[in-house]
C-alpha cells in the first residue's frame, strides 16, 4: 500500500496545495488512503495563491470551510442521490448501506435525495465558478466527514485532517488533476463495455444455461451473466452450493462457449461456524475483527453469524487475494464484491460497532473501525484486483465494488446499489453516474429497471434505452419478477434490442472514451456544462449528458414529454444508427453530434468481440470552416499488449475545399496494424446525411450537397 504519507502542508504540484489545521502536527495526521502515493510538498503555498480554507475547531469538531461565489456551482461528494448540482445538500461520508421502512413496517432497500449516505465514501467536492473556471476541495481522511453545501462549502469532522486544494482552468482540468492525485481507472477488458444481465439469482446452473441460450436464439447482444449469492453453499463465501452448483467449472465452460463471460460474487463476512475451512482458517490465522477485549466480532449476514476479515492487515489481504485465486480457478471472468460497506443484513440498519480494532500493518496504523470503516470496501476491492492480476497476468481485472472510497477507481468498477422500479429512479440514474464520474469514478451504471420491484414495460423500455449509454451497462433486479428484455412482451423486447444495438454499434466510441478515461481521468459520462463550463444555462442539466466529448444524449422519459433541454453552443446534429422506428424513437434517447467532431462506430453484433469486426464507419459533423476531427482507439480488447505499443489510435480528420470535404488520416499512434476494413462515411448536414465508401486507411472524398 506504499509508505506513509506525511501530511506536510506546502504546494504539492503546480495547482495543488495541502493545507493542515493551525496547532496540529502535520506528521501526527495518519496516512492518505485517497492518495495514489504520498506526496510530499514541494515548497510552500504562493502568495498569489486564490483560495485558501478556514479552519476552525469546536469542542466537537475540526471545520475547514471556502466561502463560495453565488454563482458557483457544486458537484461531487461521490455517490448521491438527488440532483447533479449538490449547492444546498448535506452529505456525510460514511459508508452504508440505506434502507426505507415502508408504511407496513417492512423494510426495503432504498434511497432517495434525503440519504445523506449510500455506499460509497468520497470526501470530494468540485466547485465551478461563474466564469468556468473551477476548483476541488478533497478533505483527506476517512473518518465520517459531513460536507455541508447550504452555505459555501463547510466540512467537519471529530478527527483533525488535512485539505487539498485543487485549482484548475476548468472543471475538467480539475477533474484530470484529481487522477493524478488519486489515480485512473484501469483500462477494463472489453466485455465488460457490453450488455450485462443480473440476478439475484439465477439458480441452479439449469437456469443458467436456459438464460444463455435464450440471449443467443433471440438475438439481443449480451456479454456476461452475473452469478448472484444463491451459488453459494448456505451463503458461505468461496463454498458452492452442491445441488445448485455442483459444476462451477463445468458452467463457467459452457458460457464461454456460447460468446458470455461470467462475473460471480463474493461477500466478505465469513460464516462462523467451526468446522467451514475458510472461516476456521480465518480464525488460526487471526484476520477477523475484533473488539477492543480481543473478542471476534460477529453479525448477522445472509449466512447468518458472522465474521469480518480485517482488510488493513496486508497479510489478511493476502488470504483474501489466495482464497479468490482458488476460486478463480473456476474460470470465473470477474468478481463482484459487495455489502462492503461492510454491511449486515439484520437488524436492520445494523453497522459494525466502531470501536473494532483494526490491526493494519505495513505503513496502515492500527486503529478503529471508525477510523477505517470507510476504507474497507476500497481494500476488500483491491485484494480481489490483486488475485484478479496473480492469477491471471496477462488479463485484465474486472472486479466491480458496491462500496468504495476517493480512489478506489484503482482497483474497480461500480453501480449505483440497490435502486427501486421508478421513473425517480431511472432519472437519477443519470445524475448518480455524472457525479460519480466528477468524483474520480468513471465506470459505473445502475441496475437497469431497477433492484427492488417490478418496472412496467414502459419503464423497462426507457431504461435499457438510456442505460445503455451509460458506462456500465448491467440489467439485476431482485427476487421479484423476471426483468429479462423479453419479460415484457416481444414490443418491448424490441425496444430492448435496438435499445442495445445501438450500444453495440457505438462500442468503438466508447471504447476511445474508455481509453480517454483510463489514461486522463476525464469522465466517460460528462455533464452538460463540461460543453461550456462558463454558460450557466448548463449547471444544473442532469438529465441530457455528454458521452465523451463529442456525443449528447438527450433521454426522453415520458414525464418530460417534449421537453426543451438547454442546449450548448454550436450546431448538435442529431443522428440515428439505423435505428429508425417509431417505437423505439419514442422510447430511446436522441443521439446529437458536436459539431466539428467525428465518432466511430462499429457494425454492431451479438458480443463486444464481434461489434469490432466488420465495416468502420465514420460519422461526421463539420463545423461552420467546413472541418472536423475525431480519434478511434483500438488495441486487443484484452491483456497489457497496449501498454508496450499494441494498440492504434487513429486521429480522422474532414477538411474541405470549396464543395468537396476530403476524410483522412491526420495522425496515427501505437503499432498495431489496421484492420483492413471497409469505410463508410456518413455526413450528418442537418437535412439528412450524406454517404461516401473507401477502404480505411484511403482518404475518402464527397461533393457537399
Ligand atoms: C445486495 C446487492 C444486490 C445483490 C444482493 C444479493 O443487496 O446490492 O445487488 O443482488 O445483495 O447478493
Amino acid at each position: 500500500m506504499g509508505m506513509p504519507s506525511h501530511q506536510d502542508p506546502g504546494l504539492l504540484v503546480d495547482g495543488v496545495a495541502r493545507f493542515v489545521p493551525p496547532g496540529v502536527d502535520h506528521a501526527t495526521l495518519p496516512r492518505s488512503f485517497a492518495l495514489l502515493e504520498p506526496l510530499p510538498a514541494r515548497g510552500p503555498v504562493p502568495e498569489s495563491w486564490a483560495l485558501f480554507p478556514r479552519f476552525q475547531s469546536t469542542s466537537d469538531a475540526f471545520v475547514a470551510s471556502f466561502p463560495i461565489d453565488s454563482d458557483a456551482s457544486l458537484y461531487g461528494t461521490g455517490e448521491v442521490a438527488g440532483p447533479l448540482l449538490r449547492n444546498g445538500f448535506v452529505t456525510e461520508v460514511w459508508a452504508k448501506q440505506p434502507f426505507r421502512v415502508e408504511a407496513d413496517g417492512t423494510a426495503v432497500p432504498n434511497y432517495d435525495e434525503r440519504s445523506k449516505s449510500l455506499y460509497q465514501a468520497h470526501p470530494w467536492v468540485l466547485a465551478v465558478r461563474g466564469n468556468g473556471s473551477a476548483f476541488g476541495v478533497l478533505a483527506d481522511t476517512t473518518y465520517r466527514l459531513e460536507i455541508d453545501l447550504r452555505d459555501g462549502i463547510r466540512l467537519s469532522c471529530v478527527e483533525p485532517f488535512p485539505v487539498i486544494v485543487i485549482e484548475g482552468v476548468s472543471p475538467q482540468e480539475v477533474v484530470q488533476r484529481l487522477a493524478t492525485l488519486t489515480g485512473l481507472m484501469q483500462m477494463p477488458p472489453r466485455w465488460a463495455l457490453g450488455y450485462q444481465q443480473c440476478r439475484f439469482s439465477y439458480y441452479p446452473n439449469a437456469r443458467v444455461r436456459e438464460l444463455a441460450k435464450e440471449f443467443r436464439t433471440r438475438a439481443i447482444p449480451c456479454d456476461v451473466i452475473w452469478i448472484d449469492i444463491h451459488y453459494m453453499d448456505e451463503y458461505k463465501v468461496f463454498t458452492f452450493d452442491p445441488e445448485r452448483f455442483p459444476d462451477p467449472k463445468g458452467i463457467n465452460d459452457h458460457l464461454h462457449a456460447l460468446g458470455f463471460k461470467s462475473v460471480w460474487i463474493l461477500d466478505p463476512a465469513v460464516k462462523a461456524e467451526s468446522g467451514y475451512a475458510v472461516y476456521d482458517e480465518g480464525v488460526a490465522e487471526g484476520h477477523f475483527l475484533c473488539d477492543a477485549e480481543g473478542h471476534e466480532h460477529h453479525e448477522c449476514t445472509w449466512t447468518g453469524d458472522a465474521a469480518f476479515p480485517d482488510y488493513t492487515r496486508p497479510e489478511t489481504r493476502a488470504w483474501w487475494t489466495r482464497l479468490t485465486m482458488e476460486f478463480l480457478d473456476n474460470g470465473m471472468d470477474g468478481v463482484w464484491v459487495d455489502l462492503n460497506e461492510p454491511s449486515p443484513i439484520l437488524p436492520l440498519g445494523a453497522e459494525l460497532p466502531e470501536d473494532l480494532r483494526h490491526r493494519g500493518g505495513d505503513g496502515i496504523a492500527a486503529g478503529t473501525h471508525a477510523q477505517y470503516h470507510n476504507v474497507y470496501g476500497m481494500l476488500m476491492a483491491k485484494a480481489t484486483d490483486d488475485a484478479m492480476r496473480e492469477s491471471r497476468p496477462k488479463r485484465r481485472p474486472f472486479v466491480l465494488s458496491r462500496s468504495s472510497y476517493l480512489g478506489g477507481q484503482r482497483y474497480a468498477a461500480t453501480w449505483t446499489g440497490d435502486n427501486v422500479s421508478s421513473w425517480q429512479h431511472l432519472r437519477w440514474s443519470v445524475p448518480m453516474v455524472l457525479n460519480l464520474g466528477l468524483s474520480g469514478q468513471p465506470f459505473c451504471g445502475p441496475d437497469i429497471g431497477g433492484f427492488a420491484g417490478t418496472p412496467s414495460p414502459e419503464l423497462f423500455a426507457h431504461w435499457i434505452g438510456l442505460g445503455a449509454f451509460l458506462p456500465f451497462c448491467r440489467t439485476h433486479n431482485a427476487l421479484e419478477g423476471d426483468q429479462e428484455p423479453w419479460s415484457f412482451g416481444a414490443a418491448t423486447e424490441k425496444l430492448a434490442r435496438s435499445a442495445l444495438t445501438r450500444r453495440y454499434r457505438l462500442l468503438p466510441y466508447l471504447y476511445t472514451a474508455f481509453y480517454e478515461a483510463a489514461t486522463t481521468g476525464l469522465p466517460i459520462a460528462r455533464p452538460l456544462f463540461f460543453a461550456d463550463p462558463a454558460d450557466l444555462a448548463l449547471r444544473d442539466e442532469d438529465h441530457a449528458f455528454l458521452l465523451g466529448s463529442d456525443l449528447l444524449v438527450q433521454p426522453r422519459l415520458l414525464e418530460d414529454g417534449g421537453r426543451d433541454f438547454p442546449m450548448p453552443n454550436g450546431q448538435w446534429r442529431s443522428f440515428t444508427l439505423g435505428d429508425e422506428d417509431p417505437a423505439a424513437e419514442a422510447a430511446h434517447p436522441v443521439l446529437r453530434l458536436r459539431e466539428g467532431a467525428i465518432v466511430p462506430v462499429g457494425a454492431g453484433g451479438q458480443t463486444t468481440e464481434e461489434a469490432f469486426e466488420g465495416p468502420l464507419t465514420l460519422l461526421v459533423s463539420l463545423d461552420t470552416r467546413g472541418r472536423a476531427s475525431g480519434r478511434l482507439y483500438e488495441d486487443a480488447g484484452d491483456g497489457f499488449g497496449y501498454l508496450d505499443g499494441d494498440y492504434l489510435l487513429t486521429t480522422y480528420e474532414a477538411v474541405s475545399k470549396g464543395d468537396v470535404v476530403e476524410v483522412r488520416i491526420a495522425r496515427e499512434e501505437g503499432r498495431r496494424p489496421r484492420s483492413v476494413r471497409a469505410l463508410h462515411v456518413e455526413f450528418l448536414t442537418g437535412q439528412g446525411a450524406v454517404h461516401a465508401q473507401g477502404t480505411d486507411g484511403q482518404p475518402v472524398t464527397l461533393r457537399r450537397r
